[in-house]
């Protein structure tokens, strides 16, 4: 199934270079099975992983994964050491073999917060797979997209006060390039998972004509099949950017 609809997207062509993704639903799928909600977030690591392979055999340049927002700190204290501990096992288990597969991995958000061990394990992934040539894997983590457009305002403000910028010269090139996605085209393709119909503070700036994909399939059972599903959705979609097409 999933080679098949790997087939088609490649015929159709233009594949998202940059695909983000809330991955939302781990808890209600550890509901459904009357298990803690940390066993949905081990079940969707699990889902991370076939979906970045996913990703790259499909030739998706950019795969941003919201991995955790800002909102998640007030999250139960055993939920939070949870996700943190998985973040730092998918590091531990996936690092190699991203290197390997040429995966750059990146992480974007407010990492003063996170514990030494975690921002360790982070920090070292993203050095030992520094310059990936094949795909950039961006993990948001104490992500939230208000915090980043106000740490970019104060950058440039900086500047100014310092003589190095006139307010004149600030545009919306530059205000891109001083986002923690400053290097990164803007997505292409948003996927949303569970079904919710909200942004949830995730990349307001860069998802200003980006395509949306909402699903109702809980993040643990996304897997290759529903990313190459959104993928020719995507390709079905007419980008107009605000203009009208030429007929
Ligand atoms: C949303 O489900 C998911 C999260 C808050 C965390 C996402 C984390 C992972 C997929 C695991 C580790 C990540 C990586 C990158 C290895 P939810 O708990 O909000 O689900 P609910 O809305 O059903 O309660």
């Amino acid at each position: 199934m999933a080679s098949d609809l790997l087939q088609r997207i490649r015929i159709s062509g233009d594949v998202p270079r940059h695909v983000a993704i809330i991955m939302d639903g781990n808890g209600r799928w550890a509901r459904e099975r009357s298990r803690p909600r940390e066993f949905g977030h081990r079940a969707g690591m699990r889902a991370v992983r076939a979906t970045v392979e996913a990703a790259q055999e499909a030739g998706v340049e950019f795969l941003t994964l919201f991995a955790f927002s800002q909102e998640n700190w007030h999250r139960p204290q055993g939920e939070v050491t949870a996700l943190m501990g998985l973040l730092e096992l998918y590091v531990r288990r996936e690092q190699r073999e991203l290197k390997e597969k040429g995966v750059e991995v990146r992480v974007i958000g407010d990492l003063s917060r996170l514990g030494p061990r975690t921002r360790g394990a982070l920090e070292g992934i993203v050095e030992h797979t520094r310059g990936g040539p094949k795909m950039r894997l961006t993990l948001a983590i104490s992500y939230g997209s208000r915090t980043e457009m106000v740490h970019a305002a104060r950058a440039l403000a900086e500047r100014v006060q310092n003589g190095t910028l006139v307010p004149a010269e600030i545009d919306e090139a530059l205000f891109a390039a001083s986002l923690y996605t400053g290097d990164m085209p803007d997505p292409d393709l948003l996927i949303r998972t569970s079904g919710e119909l909200r942004i949830s503070n995730f990349m307001l700036w860069q998802l200003a004509y980006t395509e949306l994909h909402i699903t109702p399939v809980l993040w643990p059972d996304f897997g290759p099949d529903h990313l190459y599903g959104a993928i020719l959705d995507y390709q079905r979609r007419e980008r107009r950017f605000g203009r009208v097409l030429a007929s």
